[in-house]
């Protein structure tokens, strides 16, 4: 296949910037990067690598900026259709529209019918990579990986498990949640661009058994991710407590069942006790934002500061998440860093978005970044894309003071282009 060269501004993806500074990712106003089967084969300036690359397909981005594609660390697929749904918290809002929602999944052209209209609406906001939950039904997650097949997708779900505190229609036993998870996961894992992640939905769902069944299960598959909620809402934090009295906290009914571990991602981690974070740190797991949802169910603001002990990612958890954007994330995860005292700058929501997710996945040395070698899922941003935006970004002196307006006030109209594995959609 002809090497494709992509010319544009770039910023090549150095160091976290949370450590090295802003230039961690480094900017160039005439850069290139060169895709190669797949793959990202060289970065530079764009001259140099012109010159080194003559029969190379050029595309030029003009003053765009090329970026990984979004990497969306933790999303329910199956609650496209329920996004933007008012005035309830947490375990109001499950028992309202979430779980008669994922009940329609039992219908296998349903969640074929969803699965397709949610990787429209991702890739349309330039996400190229997300970790979903499924719902209880083996076919959502049938469904979810054919479509990001056929896309030629990075993608990764699992199997909602849930034995207790849901409708009828909702609900799998221990057993069943094993043979199903495992099924798929023989199925599914490492198939192409395809991972299976153990998915117990959280404490309140699962029985005891349940969770030991997974642990099991994890125990025998330890390079799967295990994802999982944990500590979102003061409302659910007591109600583990209620339904797992002999737990030391919320983090401990997952160790208890051999559910925490480096392979581990949790979800929202809000309320943790100084115990949890320690344990969490020791082990390696990862914790992921999901700042519009935290905002929109009213959940509570995340601290960000955790990321100097841990792996943390960066998710819209739709449809609690009020955006299918990464752009809209970034924002409201900027927003809620404000309110903690902590301004997070562009940079770092950049790499969080895309190499910070990556690696709470542990998948940065595939995806989430402009560097050799990488998949070359990428998102082109317009810096330009409304009037109002285009006569700030006018204004700014260097990259992060043209991309921030972006980052704030920008959209599905900022995406220009997404590339997965180097085709352009
Ligand atoms: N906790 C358990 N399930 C869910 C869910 O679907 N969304 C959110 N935001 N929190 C949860
Ligand atoms: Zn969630």
């Amino acid at each position: 296949m002809q090497d494709r060269l992509l010319i544009g501004q770039c910023l090549f993806y150095d160091a976290d910037p949370r450590y090295a500074g802003p230039d961690g990712l480094r900017p160039s106003t005439r850069g290139a990067v060169l895709i190669r089967d797949g793959k990202i084969a060289a970065t530079g300036e764009a001259d140099d690598l012109r010159r080194a690359h003559p029969q190379a397909d050029v595309t030029d981005h003009g003053d765009h900026l090329i970026l990984p594609g979004f990497v969306d660390a933790h999303a329910h697929y199956p609650q496209t259709a329920i996004i933007a749904s008012w005035g309830k918290r947490l375990i109001d809002w499950l028992n309202t529209y979430t779980f008669p929602e994922e009940t329609r999944f039992n219908d296998t052209a349903y969640a074929a019918e969803i699965a397709a209209t949610y990787f429209d609406l991702i890739l349309a906001n330039g996400t190229t990579t997300v970790a979903s939950y499924a719902t209880i039904h083996p076919a959502s997650v049938d469904a979810y990986f054919t479509e990001a097949q056929r896309r030629g997708l990075r993608a990764l779900a699992g199997k909602t498990c849930m034995d207790r505190n849901a409708p009828d229609g909702l609900r799998d036993t221990a057993e069943s949640a094993y043979d199903d998870s495992k099924a798929l996961l023989e199925k599914w894992h490492g198939q192409g661009r395809l991972s299976y992640v153990i998915t117990p939905r959280f404490s309140p769902t699962s029985t005891p058994g349940q969770l030991s069944a997974l642990g099991a299960l994890w125990a025998e598959h330890p390079d799967c991710l295990m994802q999982t909620h944990l500590s979102e809402q003061v409302d659910e934090v007591a109600w583990v407590r209620d339904l797992y009295p002999e737990a030391r906290d919320y983090l401990d009914t997952y160790e208890a069942h051999g559910l925490l571990g480096p392979n581990g991602l949790y979800g929202h981690a809000i309320y943790l006790e100084p115990r949890e974070i320690d344990r969490l740190a020791e082990v390696g797991a990862a914790l992921v934002h999901c700042p519009t949802s935290n905002t929109f169910i009213g959940s509570g603001l995340f601290d960000m500061g955790l990321a100097d002990r841990m792996r943390v990612g960066l998710a819209t958890d739709t449809g609690g998440g009020s955006s299918f954007s990464m752009l809209r994330t970034m924002a409201a995860a900027y927003e809620i860093g404000q309110l903690r005292g902590n301004a997070l700058h562009p940079s770092e929501l950049i790499w969080r978005a895309t190499a910070g997710s990556a690696e709470a996945l542990h998948l940065g040395d595939r995806i989430g970044s402009l560097k050799l070698g990488i998949e070359a899922d990428l998102c082109v941003l317009d810096l330009a894309s409304t009037p109002a935006i285009a006569q700030r970004a006018a204004r700014a002196t260097d990259i992060w003071e043209a991309v921030f307006p972006t980052i704030m006030m920008g959209d599905d109209r900022a995406i220009a282009q997404v590339y997965v594995a180097g085709d352009p959609l």
